[in-house]
């Protein structure tokens, strides 16, 4: 559930008018709903109502400041993947206890800052990772809490490029391994082990394997117990999945029932990573039709935003429903492929995508574009990164305008020979 919904003819995000954000912050543009954020969060966290948990939110799928402060402020953690996003979770408030870091590959740079900060914990995915993090905590005269994410070797059933618990992913340590690491880790005089982590993809619509994959990560706890480590947290990563279109991933509540069925008695807080559940629905892309052609029978919306602002579909064939700022009263009747204007035949946002006529000057919006839309948006062509946009209410925050053709060019230097 989302609100982004029609009043009085046209799309709203809460109480602000999206024509009236348009005319006053230009287009191409994103738009977050705060009481969409805060929502998603309430219910996720409800879900788990009773049970020792800790819900870090996963900072890539958008790491906006105003989206990191509304989530801190109902109380949630960060999971982060680098420095630059510990900096920005302490910005927006995240307490350094709420942060756990994840990634294949920290430098020991990014290891020395985490640990300076005393965050909760690091996800370690590999043996050398762990080596190097010993060495770091060592020469800072501290000791590193750590979990190790294990690749249980469970099939996400996602995109393959967003699918990682499979054995020959780069991600985690081989659950047949894990042991080891952890032998080796116990004996590391700067390392505390404290917990088991693991993330086996995005988007996953079905709760299958996740069951399978909590079940070898249980099973791993007690393994590691008998060999007389203390595990305390139970790291189970994100990638629940959202309907962009007509999937029905499981609700919070029906994840929630299997984490707790495969989980009980396990003795251990609970620690989530998601991103895309939270922020994926609370953010759109609003967009102007800039020209319609036809081309060999074919007709093209050609929008002003393009495959650097909203990479997924050119990257994974990501579909995002497409609706008219304007309500139409009537039926969707023409067929557009809706395209950017980026030099690249990927440019392309939806074809053959059936919508009310279109004509130039028209908004159009990318709904459940809240979670790696903005995240993934780079200057491609040269374009200025677009503004985002906080609505409370019927009030919004221009909460990271848009960058100035100035700002491009003062952001490089000659060579002094030129
Ligand atoms: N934890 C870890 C260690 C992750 O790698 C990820 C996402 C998450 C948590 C959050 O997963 P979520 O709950 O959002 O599914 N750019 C792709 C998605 C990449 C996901 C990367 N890792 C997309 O646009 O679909």
């Amino acid at each position: 559930m989302d609100h982004f919904t029609y009043h009085g003819g046209v799309l709203c995000a809460e109480g602000v008018k999206l024509p009236e954000l348009a005319a006053q912050v230009g287009t191409p543009f994103y738009c977050y709903s705060t009481a969409t954020l805060e929502r998603h969060y309430r219910v996720f966290d409800e879900a788990f109502a009773g049970i020792p948990h800790k819900i870090c939110y996963a900072v890539k799928s958008n790491p906006n400041l105003a989206v990191i402060a509304t989530l801190a402020g109902c109380g949630a953690g960060a999971d982060v993947v680098s420095e630059g996003e510990i900096r920005r979770a302490l910005a927006a408030g995240v307490a350094p206890g709420d942060i756990v870091f994840s990634g294949v590959g920290k430098t020991r740079d990014e290891m020395a800052y985490a640990l300076a900060q005393k965050i909760f914990q690091f996800n370690v995915e590999s043996l050398p990772e762990l080596e190097a993090l010993n060495e770091v905590a060592g020469s800072l005269g501290t000791t590193a809490p750590i979990a190790v994410r294990v690749n249980p070797d469970v099939d996400a059933g996602t995109h393959a490029k967003i699918s990682t618990g499979s054995k020959h992913n780069k991600f985690g340590i081989d659950i047949t391994e894990a042991r080891e690491v952890y032998a080796r880790a116990a004996k590391m005089p700067h390392i505390t082990v404290q917990g088991v982590s693991m993330h086996i993809g995005s988007q996953l619509t079905q709760l299958a394997p996740f069951e399978r994959a909590f079940t070898r990560l249980v099973e791993f706890v007690a393994t590691l117990r008998a060999d007389g480590h203390r595990i305390t947290t139970l790291d189970v990563g994100g990638g629940l999945g959202i309907p962009y279109g007509r999937e029905t991933p499981p609700t919070p509540l029906d994840y929630a029932e299997v984490v707790k069925k495969v989980t009980k008695g396990v003795d251990c807080t609970l620690v989530f990573e998601p991103g895309r559940m939270i922020v994926g629905n609370a953010g759109i892309l609003v967009t102007r039709v800039i020209y319609v052609k036809e081309n060999a029978g074919r007709r093209f919306a050609i929008v002003d935003a393009a495959m650097n602002d909203l990479m997924r579909p050119a990257m994974y064939d990501a579909y995002h429903e497409i609706v008219t700022v304007q309500e139409s009263t009537k039926a969707a009747a023409v067929r557009y492929d809706i395209v950017g204007p980026v030099c690249e035949s990927s440019d392309i946002f939806a074809e053959q995508r059936e919508l009310p006529e279109l004509k130039a000057g028209d908004l159009i919006a990318f709904r459940t574009a809240g979670a790696y839309g903005a995240a993934m948006s780079s200057m491609y062509n040269s374009r200025l990164l677009i503004p985002e946009v906080m609505v409370r209410d019927n009030v919004f925050a221009i909460c990271r305008p848009r960058t100035s053709y100035e700002a491009m060019l003062a952001a490089e230097n000659l060579p002094e020979w030129q």
